[in-house]
């Protein structure tokens, strides 16, 4: 078996046996196959996909390329949460505490920031001395003692993962059903819990932008969580415009710490509790979604939330004054608002060029290497729907280098379109599969 061989298979469009799949992450891991060569094969499988049957397969090669952690000395039923990514995606920084308050445990395994879409580690980061690469046994004793911990796919866990989304982070392969299905699905196998919530974004600012490749990303990943004997929620949400007003890592834990002090915007609340109320039923909590909408309603006004998340970060070495005291969070040594030059109504948000414009500021990576700056990002204070007058702002700019100013601002005025007429509002929960 070589590995040229294997590219050349998939750029025919020939499909992979299990052993070949083995042979590639394998091969990588141990540093037999360089970077090039995998980039060259993920390219391959970016252009021609994978039958379920290979997705299956990468799936359990890269969730075994680990640790498979078992929760069976935690009592209850476990329940892992993950998205798809997006814009302005902060809901699993919100949906940890508040469903864990609610009494079901929760592991949760993260990744970091991939392509123009921000990542819970790299955002949960920006809290002081917070860890994410806590060893298993400590992952599982915070979940005995506190029901929650984050950890991200590290050395232990999924490791064949940590790498290829590195690299996929960088060549551009970011957006490919079997790559987003066998990611996310090598980390929840690896993580060891019982059930599954998954939030599947689709629209402008989400890896996948079509609702039917949505559906078809979801099946995927339903039906490995159920070979797998974990029950399976796929949440399919729109992503059309960022999800919130902040984008950044910083901007985005100060607006998740926002909503669990029952004060975040509606949008993201709204996915949160409708997430939120799933995980409630995957853990046996609630029969009924309503009455999980309810208990986390009144989570999120009884402070039990914004109080569970303070446990959380200490038993993960965060500085809890930052949590207590947002404005304590990495700030930018500059902010400034875009003023609009024009006045309608918000036809639409590019989430697209907004994540870019984003990662232009530094919130995100360009090569492997790149570190990031958690105090830049971009706010916005309009949406998609809302009535503008001319010199009104339109997002607020958080940066650190002046000479970047100019083209940051050119393109957040590109990503807002504008017109005339009022606006039907569109639904953000687009769909649920199980
Ligand atoms: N989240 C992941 O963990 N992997 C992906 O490929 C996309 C989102």
């Amino acid at each position: 078996m070589d590995i040229i061989t294997i590219i050349e298979k998939k750029k025919n469009r020939i499909e992979l046996d299990k052993q070949e799949i083995r042979f590639v992450i394998k091969g990588y891991l141990e540093g037999a196959i360089p970077d090039y060569q995998i980039s060259a094969f993920l390219m391959a499988i970016w252009f021609n996909g994978m039958n379920y049957k290979e997705i299956d397969a990468m799936t359990t090669e890269m969730a075994h390329s680990g640790e498979i952690i078992n929760l069976n000395s935690i009592p209850d039923i476990k329940v892992d949460k993950h998205s798809t990514g997006g814009v302005g995606d902060k809901t699993t920084i919100a949906l940890i505490p508040m469903v864990a308050a609610a009494g079901v445990p929760v592991p949760k395994i993260s990744g970091r920031a991939l392509g123009y879409t921000g990542g819970t580690i790299d955002k949960l980061e920006s809290i002081d001395g917070f860890q994410t690469n806590l060893s298993v046994e400590t992952f599982i004793n915070n979940v005995r003692k506190i029901k929650a911990s984050v950890i991200s796919a590290s050395v232990d866990l999924a490791p064949a993962d940590k790498k290829i989304y590195a690299l996929r982070d960088v060549t551009g392969t970011t957006d490919s059903i079997p790559l987003i299905a066998s990611s996310i699905m090598s980390k929840k196998i690896a993580g060891g819990a019982d059930s599954l919530v998954l939030n599947v974004t689709v629209g402008d600012g989400a890896f996948i932008k079509t609702l039917s490749e949505g559906i078809s990303l979801a099946k995927i990943m339903v039906d490995i969580g159920r070979s797998n004997n974990k029950k399976t929620y796929a949440i399919i949400s729109s992503m059309e415009q960022p999800l919130g007003n902040a984008v950044g890592n910083s901007l985005e834990v100060l607006e998740a710490i926002n909503l669990l002090n029952n004060n975040g915007p509606a949008d993201l609340k709204e996915l949160c509790l409708f997430l939120g109320a799933y995980m409630l039923m995957a853990g046996g909590v609630v029969s009924k979604h309503i009455d999980g909408i309810k208990i986390l309603e009144e989570i999120l006004s009884n402070g039990l939330a914004f109080k569970k998340f303070l446990e959380i970060v200490k038993a993960q070495h965060g500085n809890v004054e930052q949590i207590s005291n947002p404005l304590l969070l990495p700030r930018s040594k500059y902010n400034s608002n875009v003023i609009s030059r024009k006045e309608g109504i918000i036809k639409r948000i590019d989430a697209e060029m907004i994540g870019k414009t984003a990662l232009l500021l530094g919130a995100g990576r360009k090569t492997k290497e790149d570190n990031i700056d958690h105090s830049v990002g971009i706010v916005l204070k309009k949406k998609t729907g809302d009535r503008v007058r001319i010199n009104e702002p339109l997002a607020t700019i958080y940066f650190n280098e002046e000479n970047r100013y100019n083209l940051i601002e050119n393109s957040i005025h590109k990503a807002f379109h504008f017109t005339n007429s009022t606006l039907q509002k569109k639904p953000l929960i687009l769909k649920v599969i199980y």
